[in-house]
């Protein structure tokens, strides 16, 4: 078989490693150099590594709590069942997760996980570990490599994906292959503050919409509560407040316990809505105060944020810092099965392009490196089985198609001016973000329609990944629209001025 994988973080590294162990033609395609994306970003770790009173059972009822209940039980069983062996697997791929004198894995703690089972490299490193790892590998193997090449589109034939359109350094270019697996990446560019990578422009998940396969669950985007609003977005890990830091307001009052009895370590999306509301009733970014931790402990557990403040003139030891919600992660995407099986025959996907239903309406915080290298491995095995399609998505599930024009209803004129001045990402922000309100997500799909009908087709990779993010804006506005009742990340509200830019 001959398989092109499509991205090179986690999902795609893993995918490509598999494909080619199995003796596959693979090649691994790329929009930046090797191993770029949000993988090489991430901070806190992997979940999956259990304690003598948890186990994947428990992990699995967290998956789904803090999913809102909306998490697909059979994909969960498998990210945690499959969770240990891929962790083992990465391990013996050259990753060095921290490890305690007696030589056993650390297990860091995170919001919503009911005991610490959290792998972690480098204190606070742990995406870059996984990246080098995996990206070595890559260059010791079989598998061709082509770099700087963005997805335009995917190619099908009779209804079977058989290949890939990229724009590369040279132009235009394209790759027939018996399977494609999509791993992409998300689409935090859709929002004008993002803990994401420029290049996360929801590629994947525009080119498979072009293609007619099922999406699901765009509605459901994940805002992560504590990105530090001093100089360009900077995450600082939910790991810290696993270690005891606490989220304060003007007055020092941990305020989030107002909104949930696990204050800080409840679901993220509980902690980001709290975070926000504070933020604009007070006039000011709340503060994490993470002194208690102590300066010695701060600066070994999280070297990388420890650099990172202190570079921005802050002293985290020693002052509380201020932080702010940014968009973080798409809990939905290209809808598959449990081996990465679109509804499209020859296409897969893993990672975070898929909505494998691990996620439900909330991701569970580190989860997403785990059904990245577990859905990444199984999607290369069921692409080795070839072209074989499923209709993975449930009935009710499914995001409706992207409108072809403004929904009549939606009051065209008003706000016209103003919304068609604002960015593209702005207006996400401002609409379709945290809180949202039916008439906020009409003026959107409003003014995304007229955008969408105004636009060219696109000649360079920037115009490409603007279209890319236009048809994600579209879709994911209209699955907002559909879901009428706030669940998880997604929150209609009637009271939108809680929230400000
Ligand atoms: C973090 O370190 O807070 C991010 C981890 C994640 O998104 O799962």
């Amino acid at each position: 078989m001959n398989i092109v994988v499509v991205g090179s973080g986690v999902a795609g590294l893993t995918a490509a490693l598999h494909a080619a162990e199995a003796g596959h033609r693979t090649t691994l395609v790329t929009k930046d150099a090797l191993g770029g994306g949000c993988t090489a970003l991430a901070q806190g770790g992997v979940a999956g590594v259990y304690g003598r009173d948890d186990s994947p059972a428990v992990h699995a009822a967290d998956t789904v709590t803090a999913g809102a209940g909306l998490s697909d039980r059979r994909a969960v069983d498998v990210l945690v069942g499959d969770g240990p062996a891929r962790i083992a697997e990465l391990i013996a791929r050259g990753v060095s997760f921290d490890r305690a004198a007696d030589g056993t894995l650390l297990r860091g703690r995170e919001a919503a996980h009911t005991h610490p089972r959290i792998a972690h490299a480098g204190g606070d490193a742990t995406g870059a570990a996984i990246s080098l790892a995996l990206v070595s590998q890559v260059h010791a193997s079989e598998i061709d490599v082509v770099e700087h090449a963005l997805l335009v589109d995917l190619l099908v034939d009779d209804g079977t994906v058989c290949g890939v359109r990229l724009i590369d350094r040279s132009g235009p270019l394209e790759i027939h292959a018996d399977a494609v697996i999509l791993a992409t990446g998300g689409a935090g560019r859709l929002y004008a503050h993002t803990t994401n990578p420029v290049g996360a422009t929801g590629d994947g998940i525009a080119a498979a919409i072009r293609a007619g396969a099922d999406v699901a669950d765009l509605e459901f985007v994940q805002f992560h509560p504590t990105v530090l609003t001093t100089g360009d977005a900077f995450l600082i890990s939910e790991a810290v407040r696993g270690e005891g830091a606490a989220l304060i307001d003007d007055d020092g009052r941990r305020f989030v316990f107002d909104a949930h009895p696990d204050g800080e370590l409840a679901p993220r999306d509980v902690v980001a809505r709290a975070v926000a509301a504070r933020a604009a009733s007070q006039g000011a970014p709340v503060r994490l105060d993470a002194t208690m931790i102590g300066a010695g402990r701060l600066a070994a557990r999280f070297p990388t944020i420890d650099a990172i403040t202190r570079e921005r003139g802050l002293d985290w030891s020693r002052e509380p810092i201020p932080v702010t919600p940014a968009a973080h992660y798409l809990m939905g995407g290209v809808s598959t099965d449990l081996d990465g099986r679109t509804s499209l025959p020859g296409l897969f996907a893993a990672g975070e392009v898929a909505r494998t239903g691990v996620h439900g309406a909330n991701r569970l915080a580190s989860n997403s490196l785990l059904e990245a290298a577990v859905f990444g491995a199984r999607a290369a095995a069921a692409a080795g089985d070839g072209p074989r399609a499923t209709h993975p998505a449930a009935p009710g599930r499914r995001s409706p198609a992207p409108a072809a024009r403004p929904d009549p209803l939606v009051p065209d004129d008003q706000w016209r001016d103003d919304l068609d001045q604002v960015s593209l990402p702005q207006l996400m922000w401002d609409r379709v973000g945290l809180l949202r309100t039916p008439e906020g997500l009409a003026e959107a799909q409003a003014a995304i329609a007229r955008r969408r009908a105004a636009s060219a087709t696109p000649l360079t990779r920037s115009q490409q990944e603007e279209a890319n993010l236009l048809v994600v804006a579209e879709a994911t506005v209209a699955a907002a629209l559909a879901r009428t009742v706030s669940v998880g990340a997604h929150h209609i509200s009637r009271h939108p001025a809680l929230i400000g830019a």
